[in-house]
């Protein structure tokens, strides 16, 4: 299956990556370094395991697995977004010993990796933008070892209360506004919160995420639930 919306997100990944981890620490007040950190910690694998970090954008996932895990472990980042890997690449280069992390131009859809390679996969605000979730979640699923684990690590809706009228003043009103002063690309900062109103609630991805072969699928609310931290293991054979 393909993704309907990919020219359109390529596209607008390629033009706010300048401006996207400055804009990522500022919209959520620095809690996506936290947000990762939670999802890496959360991460089984065995001394020299592989992992691959789909949708990794500027590396952000895979410089902090370098950092918990050490240098033995492997991380493969993948992205078909040129730009945001040019600016990853920028940034691991100082920041990792050679040959632990590689970023490589990839889509999600399309992995080019055998099946059963990787103790763990990641995607960390990617799966949100990915319009055939379930096709993708079944890739990640072939691309996993047995005993492998996903983590899926997306934004969501607060379920009610204030802070659901907080979120939504915000999001709706005050991030699209942040988001086009700094990057001038106002469509792209209007999608966000669409595309977070759009995504299923946390126990119909989780139902999802069981079709797609996962076992063992649970959840965490971060941050008064403004998003989720989802894992599941791909059956021992
Ligand atoms: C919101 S960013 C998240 C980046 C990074 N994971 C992070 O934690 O900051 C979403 C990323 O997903 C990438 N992306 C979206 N759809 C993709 C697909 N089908 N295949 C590969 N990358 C994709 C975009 O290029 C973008 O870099």
């Amino acid at each position: 299956m393909n993704n309907m919306e990919l020219p359109f997100i390529r596209e607008m990944f390629e033009t706010i990556a300048p401006r996207y981890d400055f804009l990522n620490r500022l919209l959520s007040l620095r809690q996506d370094i936290v947000w990762r950190r939670n999802m890496v910690r959360a991460m089984r694998i065995p001394p020299g395991g592989r992992v691959l970090d789909a949708a990794c954008g500027t590396g952000d996932v895979a410089i902090e697995i370098y950092r918990r895990k050490g240098p033995d472990a492997q991380v493969i980042g993948a992205d078909f977004s040129q730009e945001m890997l040019r600016l990853g690449k920028a940034k691991i280069k100082p920041a990792v010993k050679s040959g632990s992390v590689e970023l490589l131009a990839a889509d999600a859809f399309d992995l080019p990796f055998k099946p059963g390679t990787f103790d763990a996969v990641t995607i960390a605000f990617g799966i949100r933008n990915i319009a055939g979730k379930l096709s993708v979640l079944k890739n990640f699923h072939d691309h996993l070892k047995p005993g492998g684990m996903l983590l899926v690590l997306e934004l969501s809706t607060p379920e009610k209360g204030l802070m659901l009228d907080l979120y939504m003043f915000y999001f709706n009103k005050i991030l699209p506004l942040i988001g086009w002063f700094f990057s001038k690309n106002l469509k792209a900062y209007q999608y966000l919160p669409a595309s977070v109103l759009n995504f299923p609630c946390a126990a119909e991805f989780a139902a999802m995420m069981g079709r797609a072969g996962f076992c063992d699928v649970q959840w965490k609310k971060m941050t008064m639930g403004i998003v989720t931290l989802y894992r599941g293991r791909k059956n021992e054979e």
